[in-house]
């Protein structure tokens, strides 16, 4: 079998973000063994403790460096000493503008054992992924403030998309539908009122779709709608693909279905692979419950199953997959970190 090595970038971040990524490490240790895959890790410091040392957020220089390795991997960043803003700018969408990491992949799937706070919803019900926008629209950072501070003032925050970052990203959304099983796939907009956006993502969308994917069925939700069917009926969507702003929104509401911040993996995706890729559980660092062998892992491993298999290492993240299965169903409320790697570790 090749003997394939990968060079991956490890920034474990703050709070409980070392804790979940040691973990998704032991994890990697394990399958790579057993599927002859090599690997060199190099751990980054960024993250508030390390600002509050140092006063380095994220250097132009270290941006440089992480471009060299195939993947990265993050733990969370935040630290109650630090401002609201700084880290989530500084290095979270440094990082996504930087390496041009143009899609946020969030898988929503509810796990065997996994309690879900919608009634009568089952594993068969609660089965989808979204695609998110993730370098343009309301966070692109463009617009201003005049007359701060008076009753005049004026602030703009503008939605700005051109054609290349929709086709890109419904291309990409595409791809995933045409191959799961359901070849199913949602836009979710609001063409009722943004009409100018949502009038060139809707083109765009049936252009691609009927030309490039005929195979596949395309829906269209409004926002707001999208929103209250995921409680309702979840089962309605398979792949969901929307803007950076409304994907940020209903990835929320995809993860308190699939059972919590402890169950959520995303990947912020460069799929032309000009430069790396970074995986991270959507939770944060959790200061509340940080060094008290609390953390819920799950989200962290189930983030390295994602990164394995965007490295093309599918039966390794089976492997992952699997112990998954057999794991969440042991009452993950009552267990510590350390029991729940245990078990993982254990069925891999
Ligand atoms: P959070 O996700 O860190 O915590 C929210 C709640 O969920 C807390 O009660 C926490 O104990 C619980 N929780 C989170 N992950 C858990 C896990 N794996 N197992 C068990 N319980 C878990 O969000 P919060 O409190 O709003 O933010 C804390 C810090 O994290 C802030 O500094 C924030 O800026 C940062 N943050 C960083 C993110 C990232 O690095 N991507 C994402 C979200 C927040
Ligand atoms: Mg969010």
């Amino acid at each position: 079998m090749a003997n394939k090595s990968y060079k991956i970038a490890v920034i474990p971040g703050d709070g409980i973000g070392p804790e979940v990524t040691n973990v998704a490490f032991e994890v990697l240790q394990k399958v790579a063994k057993r599927h002859n895959v090599t690997y060199l890790e190099r751990v980054f410091p960024f993250g508030g403790e390390h600002y509050l040392r140092t006063g380095e957020v994220l250097s132009n220089d270290s941006i440089t460096e992480l471009k060299k390795y195939d993947v990265i991997y993050l733990g969370a960043v935040g630290s109650p000493k630090v401002k609201p803003g700084i880290l989530e700018k500084g290095i979270l969408l440094n990082i996504r503008f930087s390496l041009d990491q143009y899609i946020n992949l969030r898988p929503v799937k509810l796990y065997p054992g996994v309690e879900t706070p919608i009634k009568d919803k089952t594993t068969a019900d609660i089965d989808f992924v979204v695609v998110r926008e993730n370098s343009g629209g309301l966070y692109s950072g463009i617009g201003g403030i005049m007359m701060k501070g008076t009753q005049d003032e004026i602030a703009i925050n503008s939605k700005v998309y051109n054609y290349k970052q929709v086709a890109r990203c419904v291309r990409y959304a595409f791809e995933i539908a045409k191959n799961r099983p359901r070849k199913l796939i949602a836009l979710i907009g609001k063409t009722n009122v943004l009409t100018y956006v949502f009038d060139l993502w809707e083109r765009v969308y049936n252009e691609i779709g009927s030309t490039e994917f005929p195979e596949v069925k395309r829906e269209y939700y409004h926002v707001d709608a999208a929103c209250m069917h995921m409680i309702k009926n979840p089962e309605k969507f398979d792949v969901m693909v929307t803007t950076n702003m409304f994907g940020d929104i209903i990835t929320d509401i995809g993860a308190v279905i699939q059972g919590g911040m402890g169950m959520a993996a995303s990947g912020n995706l460069n799929p032309c692979r000009t430069a790396p890729s970074m995986f991270e559980p959507v939770h944060g660092s959790a200061p509340d419950i940080a060094g008290q062998n609390k953390a819920n892992p799950i989200a962290a491993i189930m983030t390295m199953k994602m990164m394995l298999e965007f490295l093309g290492e599918k039966s390794a993240g089976n492997d992952i997959e699997r112990a998954l299965n057999v794991v969440t169903p042991m009452n993950l409320e009552r267990m510590t970190t350390k029991d729940i790697t245990k078990a993982i570790l254990e069925n891999i």
